[in-house]
């Protein structure tokens, strides 16, 4: 490869990607990651076919906080790499994901690549800023991401909500479905938890299972956040940053009852809304104490979705996700999530169903802002998102911001006091349209409202699996999973080496 080849090249990736945005509300953001240690357990007795090792082995549990700070303050730390380091891991993790699929392509080359692409790109959080000391204590988010990211890949949604006066805590998971993730333990020694492949584990013979024991493992994950968070607010700051193996956290002493964790709400997307969903059954009164749930293109290939819910949810899917069929264990996905909408009991505040029009699956990720009218080119084929992604992002923003209200106040504003616009994907109910704020339905379509749902108690829809017979298929499916950020990062790579 020549010079000249590496100069031309490291132009026009400078021309397609950009920097991330600026979060868009009233407040500075600061970020800390933290990893401490908990009691060492083992999740499930699955090891690894090679090497003998415990597959689900839970250490310590590593998340990063986005929270409010005050917008006058500068940075006095490096700001935090978007992807973490060290790169090749990550490069090592995407490589095992990709190459599962069809590809063959090397772990060198995908570290140069991201190297070059993405290996600048820096998180817009202040590291380690001082909380803002307002009034009240911030309502807590504990969110999950999705398969084959990373916790650092949903900085843009996680890193505005703080901005607009959240807490959030972006847990990064150790189950395997993080594209790569470092555990570091006190005693510094490390251990790389690469992308799970079930075929590398000892004798499995049901991928759903593995799926399930994944998803075990990040609710005890979430479990152990939450309770870094309480001894955090506790006034444990010093104890928990003197634990912290990522060497942050010298302001978490100012943190001392800044966290309003009656107002906690757990959440995730695609397989972290899967497995934050599956932390509700627990809720509010078992071992997560969440007293709602975000929950964003719940998964379809995350096995089956809990329907046990007795908190409010607000459920959202993207347009892609609502608008390309999915069977799922023998019915449409779209029906599944809607039933469990409009299950959650009104006592409690009920369930919200609604679908963000013109966006992909991926629209929430980082990479949506990054790749520009570039990503567009890999995204799914048989789906256009119309709507860009910091519109997109207001709008998730603010039906966020909403649902904070309602749990924290019981009060309905703007889309959520808004009454059913569309039962089924564009399927509208015009009376209900025209009734409805334009700002709202040129946007949203809403497919259960708490309100509505009330005449529709006792349908006999059958439960969730009925027809096992597709779950073959699911196993067989489980790695064609659309994952567009990784196609974007390596898609894009790949052409611009092939067209130069
Ligand atoms: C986890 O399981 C492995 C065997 O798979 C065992 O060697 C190890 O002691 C277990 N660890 C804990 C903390 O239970
Ligand atoms: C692991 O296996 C042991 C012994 O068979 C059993 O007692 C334990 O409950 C298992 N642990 C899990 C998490 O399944
Ligand atoms: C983890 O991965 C990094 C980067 O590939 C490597 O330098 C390090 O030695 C690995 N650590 C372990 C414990 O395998
Ligand atoms: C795989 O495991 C899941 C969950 O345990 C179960 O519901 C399903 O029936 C199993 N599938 C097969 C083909 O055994
Ligand atoms: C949180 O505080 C409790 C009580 O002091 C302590 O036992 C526990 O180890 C702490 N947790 C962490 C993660 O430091
Ligand atoms: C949860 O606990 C609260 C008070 O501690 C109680 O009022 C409520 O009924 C309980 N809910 C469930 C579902 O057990
Ligand atoms: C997406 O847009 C292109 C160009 O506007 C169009 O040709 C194509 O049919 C659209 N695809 C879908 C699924 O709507
Ligand atoms: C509800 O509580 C939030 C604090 O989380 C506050 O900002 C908001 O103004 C309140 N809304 C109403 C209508 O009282
Ligand atoms: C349509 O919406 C109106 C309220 O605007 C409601 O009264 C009516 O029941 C809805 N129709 C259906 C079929 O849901
Ligand atoms: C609707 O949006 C327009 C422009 O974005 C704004 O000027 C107007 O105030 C909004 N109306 C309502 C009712 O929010
Ligand atoms: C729901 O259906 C069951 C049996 O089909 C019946 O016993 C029950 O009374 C019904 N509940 C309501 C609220 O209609
Ligand atoms: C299973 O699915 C098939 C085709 O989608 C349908 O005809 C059949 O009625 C379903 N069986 C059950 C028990 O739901």
């Amino acid at each position: 490869m020549s010079i000249h080849f590496l100069l031309l090249y490291s132009c026009f990736i400078q021309f397609v990607w950009g920097q991330l945005p600026p979060y868009t509300g009233q407040f500075g953001v600061g970020t800390i990651d933290i990893e401490v240690p908990i009691n060492p357990r083992n999740i499930s007795n699955y090891t690894f076919e090679e090497t003998g090792e415990p597959v689900f082995l839970l250490e310590t549990v590593l998340f990063s906080t986005y929270y409010p700070i005050d917008s006058d303050i500068e940075s006095s730390h490096p700001q935090r790499p978007w992807i973490p380091r060290p790169l090749d891991l990550v490069a090592e993790g995407l490589s095992v994901y990709v190459n599962s699929s069809n590809s063959s392509i090397s772990t060198d080359f995908l570290t140069t690549a991201i190297q070059s692409l993405a290996g600048s790109i820096n998180i817009s959080a202040i590291v380690d800023a001082p909380i803002l000391d307002s009034a009240a204590p911030f309502p807590v988010l504990v969110f999950s991401h999705g398969d084959v990211a990373l916790r650092a890949w949903y900085s843009q949604f996680c890193g505005d909500l703080a901005s607009h006066g959240f807490v959030v805590a972006a847990v990064e998971h150790r189950d395997g479905s993080a594209a790569a993730t470092q555990v570091r333990r006190s005693d510094g020694t490390t251990k790389n938890v690469t992308y799970l492949l079930p075929d590398t584990i000892s004798s499995v013979t049901n991928v759903t299972d593995i799926t399930l024991a994944q998803r075990d493992f990040r609710q005890a994950e979430v479990v152990e956040v939450i309770k870094v968070l309480q001894n955090i607010t506790s006034g444990e700051g010093t104890a928990i940053r003197s634990a912290n193996t990522r060497d942050e956290g010298e302001t978490l002493d100012g943190w001392n009852g800044r966290l309003d964790l009656s107002t906690l709400l757990v959440g995730g997307h695609s397989f972290g809304a899967a497995s934050a969903l599956q932390t509700l059954s627990e809720a509010p009164n078992g071992t997560v104490p969440a007293q709602g749930a975000i929950l964003l293109d719940p998964g379809k290939q995350s096995g089956p979705l809990n329907t046990d819910v007795h908190i409010p949810i607000l459920m959202a899917d993207s347009e892609e996700w609502s608008s390309i069929p999915f069977n799922f264990y023998g019915r449409e996905h779209f029906d599944v999530l809607k039933d469990i909408a409009e299950d959650a009991p009104d006592e409690t505040g009920g369930g919200w169903f609604m679908t963000l029009l013109g966006t992909a699956h991926t629209t929430i990720t980082d990479p949506s802002f990054l790749g520009g009218q570039f990503s567009a080119f890999f995204a799914n084929p048989e789906f256009n998102a119309t709507l860009n992604s910091s519109d997109a992002l207001a709008q998730y923003i603010r039906v966020s911001t909403e649902f904070f209200h309602l749990v924290k106040n019981g009060t309905k504003d703007g889309v959520l006091a808004a009454e059913v616009t569309h039962p089924n994907f564009n399927e509208a109910n015009e009376t209900a349209v025209d009734d409805t704020d334009q700002n709202i339905t040129r946007y949203w379509e809403i497919h259960v409202a708490p309100d509505s749902s009330q005449s529709e108690t006792n349908d006999t829809e059958p439960e969730d699996s009925p027809n096992d017979t597709d779950n073959e298929d699911e196993e067989g499916d489980a790695m064609r999973h659309v994952v567009q950020y990784v196609n974007i990062l390596v898609m894009s790579l790949i052409c611009i080496f092939i067209n130069l």
